[in-house]
């Protein structure tokens, strides 16, 4: 034996000692002992419920309170569903479903997720025990072995014997999906055709169009050669209901290019004035805002999937997921110079989805 220069570790030396100087032997080994001696386990502590039939029994009172409280929390959400729905227009309604249901899933989860652990800590048979590595496949013995362990799983778990226990926590297994099951019913078909609803939108011929959100009129000569405007219907703000659902349809983005740029289809001549086009705002993959105007090469990008529209060619789609181009809204200009819609947009706005009858 001899001790390194640093930690003064145990070395053992095979072949001369000249070795430890460089002067040894060609072949000749310095082996560092282990380190880390094998800690085993510390000795074993019995848990108050191992003792105590009394600490035992309220352990179980817990956990299956913990699995009822589950329960409840589950049936809370449904309740919360139906008794805090939400109201258009009312963010206040919202705000109380989403806070309801909430609070509902986490009491469901979180007692459920408590109460395994509980049962796990506090009752389940506490052995310490060494598994051997042995080969993955398994032979016929190592088989009725498992079965035999599942047994023995089963006996110490007492999740065959403890039936109230046991019959709890499936019962807060089965309520657990409950709420998704109410949730996904907003998924399904609504009131109105979704179609028929997309293909109008607040847009007619003569309506103005307006700066979003000050919703202040837009004459052709505000619109400087490479400007964007994000715009909406003129009389939006005024809307008793459904501003919110109108402006998702009609927004538009509004851009002047040099009219030499534009490859404009012989039948949409007349759609643009001097240059200036409008397009709807709403993605037509999955409806995000395209709201990134690029004005060096004339390219609209939605942010959310990162598809792109080159303006110059009816906002056609030149990358991304989205399938179809932007609907384009027609415009003129009116007496007084104001930029108006010539009609309403001439097929659905938002996702290609809505247009699959
Ligand atoms: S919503 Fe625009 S790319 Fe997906």
């Amino acid at each position: 034996m001899a001790k390194d220069d640093n930690g003064g570790k145990d070395l053992t030396v095979s072949g001369s000692s000249d070795a430890l100087h460089g002067e040894g032997s060609p072949g000749t080994s310095v082996v560092a002992s282990d380190a880390f001696v094998d800690p085993g386990f510390p000795p074993h502590r019995l848990r108050a419920t191992d003792t105590d039939p009394k600490k035992e029994r309220r352990a179980e009172r817990e956990v299956y309170t913990l699995f009822y409280l589950s329960i409840v929390g589950s049936v809370f959400a449904v309740v919360a569903y139906m008794a805090f729905p939400i109201v258009p227009e009312d963010p206040t309604s919202v705000r109380l479903n989403n806070l309801f249901i909430g609070l509902g899933l986490a009491l469901a989860m979180l007692a459920l997720g408590i109460g395994i652990v509980h049962w796990g800590k506090s009752l389940m048979v506490d052995d310490e025990l060494v598994d051997v590595r042995h080969p993955v496949r398994g032979s016929d013995e190592s088989r009725a072995r498992a079965v035999e362990i599942f047994q023995e799983a089963n006996e110490e778990s007492g999740f065959g014997r403890r039936t109230l226990l046991r019959n709890s926590l499936i019962a807060a297994v089965i309520a657990i999906p409950l709420p998704a099951v109410v949730l996904f019913r907003g998924l399904g078909p609504q009131d109105q055709d979704p179609v028929a609803n997309l293909e109008h939108t607040m847009w007619k011929k003569g309506t103005r169009l307006a700066i979003d959100p000050t919703g202040t009129p837009i004459k052709a000569s505000d619109v400087t050669l490479g400007s964007s405007f994000h715009v909406i219907p003129e009389g939006l703000q005024d809307l008793a209901h459904g501003k919110l659902e109108e402006k998702a349809k009609a927004a538009v983005l509004l851009m002047r290019l040099k009219p030499e740029d534009l490859n404009e289809a012989p039948e949409r001549r007349d759609w643009s004035y001097d240059g200036i086009v409008a397009y709807s705002k709403i993605c037509t993959h999955v409806g995000c805002p395209v709201a990134l105007y690029e004005q060096q090469t004339h390219h609209l990008l939605c942010p959310c999937h990162q598809s792109q529209f080159d303006v110059t060619n009816h906002c056609e789609v030149i990358f991304g997921p989205a399938k179809r181009p932007l609907p384009q809204l027609p415009i003129a200009v009116d007496a007084e110079g104001y930029l108006i819609a010539q009609s309403d947009f001439t097929e659905p706005v938002g996702p290609s989805f809505w247009e699959r009858h």
